[in-house]
């Protein structure tokens, strides 16, 4: 298996506002601050892949404007191809973020030009062919995600799919699987242990992680206690740390034992490209971890 991993998926400006408790419907509440972040799930993934120290590239498409130039100078600083981003007419992706006093968020999206990711180029596939790892998210129209996953299949590259915003995953995608990333809600709602995939791992937050080898062994991770300021982006942190993992060769406890740290990592910082750590961040806690349990 090559180190390389592409994502294919979306990538946002996230608008934050923090807010003392989230509205309730109807409601009004003043928030105590506004920023914004680069997000989305794709760039996020991408970033947290490329921060574990995988060979990454990021296939996604951004409008032409402003917050279209905040992803390309985030692609750019990690080190990404930039120009391999997609420039469409219209807005980029923009997720409204508003986050409790607990760190949880609600975030509601405005796809943009995430929305006309419909089909792969040749030389995108090219990418997926050349790579140990693909990883697709649900932020991006289904017909994408599907392209991307067949291709993967064929070129015999590790599928890695985190089904989120949760819908209902086609079988023509889920065919091509090899590791389903959930959290509880989504592992809920597509009944995520009957499904016909290799591997599902379930993130609990506060909890740990479950991992499910299908027809084999059920493991649970602890999480590494943390105080959460935002936990915007933390799956994200999971699935791009795993991805650069297995990637590398790791088995798959081991690269959710690493990907559960550096998640554990993210939520300690605000925004959600910025809170993704680095792989010194990460090896440094793996290893206070082991002293402390000595
Ligand atoms: O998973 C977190 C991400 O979800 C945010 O960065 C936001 O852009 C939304 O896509
Ligand atoms: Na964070």
């Amino acid at each position: 298996m090559t180190g390389k991993v592409t994502v294919v998926g979306s990538a946002n400006v996230d608008i934050v506002t923090r807010v003392a408790r989230i509205p309730a419907p109807g409601e009004t509440v003043t928030a105590d601050s506004l920023e914004v972040y680069p997000g989305g799930k794709g760039l996020n993934q991408a970033v947290a892949a490329r921060r574990a120290g995988a060979d990454t590239q990021l296939v996604a498409a951004i409008g032409n404007d402003a917050h279209g130039k905040i992803i390309i100078d985030v692609v750019a600083g990690e080190q990404m191809n930039p120009t391999r981003l997609r420039r469409e007419e219209g807005p980029t992706g923009t997720a409204f973020v508003t986050i409790d006093a607990a760190g949880e968020n609600n975030i509601v999206i405005v796809p943009g030009a995430n929305g006309t990711l419909r089909r792969l180029a040749e030389d995108e596939r090219e990418l997926i062919r050349a790579s140990g790892v693909l990883v697709c998210q649900l932020e991006v129209p289904d017909s994408v995600v599907e392209d991307a996953v067949s291709t993967a299949w064929e070129a015999g590259t590790a599928v890695v799919l985190n089904p989120t915003p949760v819908r209902a995953v086609p079988a023509a995608i889920l065919a091509a699987v090899d590791v389903l990333i959930v959290n509880e809600h989504e592992a809920e709602q597509l009944h995520a242990s009957d499904l016909p995939v290799p591997c599902v791992i379930t993130t609990l937050g506060a909890d740990g992680v479950k991992l499910d080898i299908r027809g084999e062994s059920s493991v649970r991770i602890d999480a590494r206690k943390t105080i959460s300021i935002d936990s915007t982006g933390a799956g994200d942190t999971f699935v791009g740390f795993f991805a650069a993992a297995i990637a590398a060769g790791a088995d798959y406890e081991t690269a959710a034992r690493r990907a559960s740290v550096a998640g554990s990592l993210s939520v300690e910082e605000q925004g959600a490209v910025p809170s993704i750590p680095t792989k010194q961040a990460v090896d440094d806690a793996l290893r206070l971890e082991r002293v402390e349990n000595q």
